[in-house]
């Protein structure tokens, strides 16, 4: 059931130009999801019968996030005239004209606000019949936020931006959040005579809050305990520091899920990652996307896995995987790099120095050291020796190898695919393998080894290996 009284307004025009980048700041990654998206998700959980979202800078781009996270939101662009208070007058232009309701407005670049304080903002807006009901925090370092200024009698007067504040002002602790609810009368009656005479020549939303004060109306503030929820993300460094709050966070909720988590200061995971009960991580490890992890798996030290499906039991070590799909038991690692399309089955192995991509490797088949396996399929129970490599491009096209199950296959072996090794068949040490090998059959395309006795006494006379060589046969004699 939708809040029929209410209209949730965010924020998302401003250029962001103190992240110095050809990124859009609220398109900047967080967790796994965009700035704003995270702030879109918020409003979602507010079920509010209407959604504006305020765009100019990089709009296509911001547009597109919004689609896919807020279908619902209606998009309004911003016209060249900036500031939060524009952003606002706009919006509300365009929500229905019997409208009469709250409107929230959300900063877009205040991401670990949580529904929760702002279900609250809301009850003690209408509880107090405000005109205005602002989120405050006390920040032991408020430079760069907009200062709540309170009157003799402790009632909220104004704000003043960091630019446009006097000695006296910027000595203020109390933060402007930028999350705030207006009785959309307040907006229709004032929003249109803000000015932007200030510092930044903007038209501020947060000269509301005087302008509504002076009209005589109530302004009311909810003061938020933990001043981490409301930071706002202006620049990178504050862009880190969001992230290592909202990572904290994730990391505690598994651990309280009954997920291992040894080291949580080196462990990032994101929001849209799923832990089993009993999964264990150790250090360094970055589990990212769509990752799925089943219990009993041990995923790290030093892994990234993106969009991976990781079985039960299995144990995934110093690897690298996007796309992967590792069946229960499995072994992985340590140094593998799982490139998209490697699906290894139940009990099987990719183990030291191997790369794999689109690579389907049957149950208990292993593929323990240094190998590259592209474009193949291998059945069950093979195993392909060390320092293997599919030769799966011609220079033109890529071609595929098919291993069939109980295979054997030798040290250093080239497959150049197109080729088939049948089941049961083994492979020779060194093989180069360009024609199909039958079931049970034995490859060699090695030539048998030659010794030429005394090369070295009669092409290197005088050198150490003839000496050595010396040494040996008279010791031998
Ligand atoms: C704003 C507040 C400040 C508050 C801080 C909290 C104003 C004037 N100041 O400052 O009091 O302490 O947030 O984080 O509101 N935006 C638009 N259109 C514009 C300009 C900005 O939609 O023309 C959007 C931005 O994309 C951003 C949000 O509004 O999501 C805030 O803009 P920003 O420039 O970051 O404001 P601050 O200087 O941080
Ligand atoms: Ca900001």
């Amino acid at each position: 059931m939708s809040d029929p009284r209410l209209a949730v307004v965010i924020l998302a025009a401003g250029q962001g130009t103190r992240m110095r980048s050809s990124t859009p700041k609220l398109l900047h990654p967080l967790a796994g999801a965009p700035i704003v998206a995270h702030v879109l998700a918020t409003a979602r959980a507010l079920e509010a019968e209407h959604i504006v979202a305020v765009v100019r800078h990089e709009r296509d781009r911001l547009v597109e996030v919004i689609g896919a996270e807020l279908p619902e939101a209606v998009i309004v662009d911003q016209d060249e005239i900036p500031g939060t208070g524009r952003a606002v007058e706009q919006a509300v232009a365009a929500l229905p004209d019997d409208f009469d309701g709250d409107v929230l407005v959300l900063n877009g670049d205040v991401p670990l606000l949580n529904a929760g304080t702002l279900a609250k903002l809301l009850a003690r807006h209408r509880e107090k019949a405000a005109a205005s009901t602002l989120l405050t925090a006390i920040l032991a370092d408020p430079t760069g936020y907009g200062r709540v200024v309170r009157s003799e009698d402790g009632a909220v007067d104004r704000i003043v931006e960091q630019k446009d504040a006097n000695e006296t002002e910027l000595a203020v602790q109390e933060i402007n959040a930028g999350v705030y609810l207006f009785g959309i009368n307040g907006l229709r009656d004032h929003l249109a005579d803000l000015t932007t005479e200030n510092a930044q020549g903007e038209k501020y939303l947060t000269d509301m809050i005087h302008a509504l004060r002076a009209a005589g109306s109530e302004v009311s503030a909810l003061h938020v305990n933990e001043p981490w929820i409301v930071e706002g993300i202006n620049d990178r460094a504050q862009l880190s520091a969001a992230a290592a709050r909202l990572n904290a966070l994730i990391v505690r909720g598994w651990q309280l899920a009954g997920v291992t988590i040894q080291d949580p200061a080196t462990t990032w995971i994101d929001l849209t990652v799923k832990l089993a009960p009993d999964v264990t991580i150790l250090p360094g490890t970055q589990l990212k996307g769509a990752t799925v992890v089943s219990t009993g798996a041990i995923i790290g030290p030093d892994t990234t896995l993106t969009d991976c499906e990781i079985g039960e039991d299995a144990v995934v070590k110093r690897t690298d995987g996007t796309l992967a799909i590792i069946a229960e038991g499995a072994t992985v690692g340590p140094f593998a790099y799982l490139r998209p399309g490697t699906a290894l089955g139940p009990h099987g192995k990719i183990g030291t120095f191997v790369e794999t991509k689109n690579a389907i490797i049957g149950a208990g088949s292993k593929v323990p050291h240094l190998s590259y396996i592209g474009d193949t399929e291998v059945g069950q129970a093979s195993n392909i020796g060390a320092g293997t490599i599919t030769a799966n491009y011609d220079g033109v096209n890529k071609h595929r190898t098919t291993v069939g199950s109980y295979a054997r296959t030798g040290s250093h072996n080239v497959f150049v695919a197109p080729v088939t090794i049948g089941d049961g068949a083994y492979t020779g040490a060194g093989s180069v393998v360009r024609k199909d090998v039958p079931s049970g059959a034995l490859a060699l395309s090695v030539a048998p080894q030659r010794n030429i006795e005394g090369w070295v006494a009669a092409n290197r006379p005088g050198s150490d290996a003839a000496a050595a060589a010396a040494t040996e046969s008279e010791a031998g004699e």
